[in-house]
């Protein structure tokens, strides 16, 4: 046995399009850290967990084998890997804790400028490139639909042009890599997102409680990032036709104005973000002033 504390470690994607919300997310969470002079650890200095920064296809695999107790993924990569594992062995290869606000894509099929292809049906008997062999012919089995997979680790979006493929499946996020290829949009088989996992193995008390301070602070830091605290001026009689406007919001704190009786300031609280369709709405019902602020830090 060793009195040295048990640290957490926690797999981040070092250099993609997760990484830089999730050392933010880990830093809200209050971590202050120093990158170790390979770049690949950041050591936390004021907790128990240090960051481990790999390819993201690794992240999976490093949680269900322990090495590292939390990762961070996007749920396409999660779920490609929970598909795999499983067939290997059945039991789930980790726990997933929460999905995260960010990392939003989506993977979906695509198909080339011109082809007659234009759905999944249409690709019986043909050849789809993917990075995500498991989850495309998971999606082809409960489609009926009998085809091949041709995996490739990068760069699916050539495939079509270079003869190895009729169709694509891939991660889109804003469509630019899709339209730069000459290659159309199809049905979406997985919207993704950014995920915590979590190693399926029970953890030692002392990491347990680590953790369950670290997703608490998580879940405070996602519900800031929607929360809005509003200022504005109202008609008297418009109170509840404007409540019922701010989703999730508490009973607001209503105020009087010096020298109006049929108006007051209202303050509120809204867990949900503000859109300016919102803003309109309320001006409609009679409000002025109207101010939107975000919100530093909560405890609910
Ligand atoms: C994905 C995907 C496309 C691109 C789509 O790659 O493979 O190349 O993003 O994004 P767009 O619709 O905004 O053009 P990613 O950046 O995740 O890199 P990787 O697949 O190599 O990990
Ligand atoms: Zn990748």
């Amino acid at each position: 046995m060793t009195d040295k504390p048990a640290r957490i470690k926690v797999a981040i994607q070092k250099s993609g399009r997760l990484t830089e919300q999730s050392l933010d997310l880990l830093q809200r969470c209050g971590l202050k850290y120093t990158k170790g002079p390979d770049q690949l650890i950041a050591f936390g200095e004021n907790m128990p967990v240090d960051v481990l920064l790999v390819r993201d296809d690794d992240i999976p695999g490093l949680v269900r084998d322990d090495v590292c107790d939390l990762g961070i993924a996007g749920l396409n990569i999660v779920e490609e890997k929970r598909l795999h594992f499983l067939q290997q062995e059945p039991i789930e290869p980790f726990r997933i804790l929460r999905s995260l606000d960010y990392g939003h894509c989506r993977l979906a099929f695509a198909y080339p400028d011109g082809s007659p292809l234009r759905n999944v049906a249409s690709l019986e008997g043909r050849r789809i490139a993917t990075s995500y062999p498991s989850i495309v012919r998971d999606y082809l089995r409960r489609q009926n639909v009998t085809a091949t997979v041709v995996e490739f680790s990068g760069a699916v979006e050539i495939a079509p042009s270079l003869g190895r493929a009729d169709a694509i499946c891939d991660l889109v996020s804003t469509g630019a890599t899709l339209i730069a290829n000459k290659l159309r949009e199809g049905e979406t088989i997985l919207e993704s997102h950014a995920v915590l996992l979590q190693t399926p193995v029970q953890v030692p008390p002392e990491k347990a409680e680590w953790i369950g301070k670290l997703l608490q602070r998580v879940e405070g830091v996602m519900q800031v990032r929607e929360s809005k605290y509003i200022m504005m001026h109202a008609p008297k009689a418009a109170l509840a036709q404007i409540a019922a406007l701010l989703p999730g919001s508490e009973a607001p704190t209503v105020l009087p104005l010096d020298g109006r009786d049929d108006r007051v300031a209202v303050h509120v609280v809204c867990r949900e973000n503000v859109f300016w369709e919102t803003l309109e709405s309320l001006k409609a019902a009679g409000a002025t002033s109207v101010l939107v602020m975000p919100v530093e830090k909560m405890l609910a």
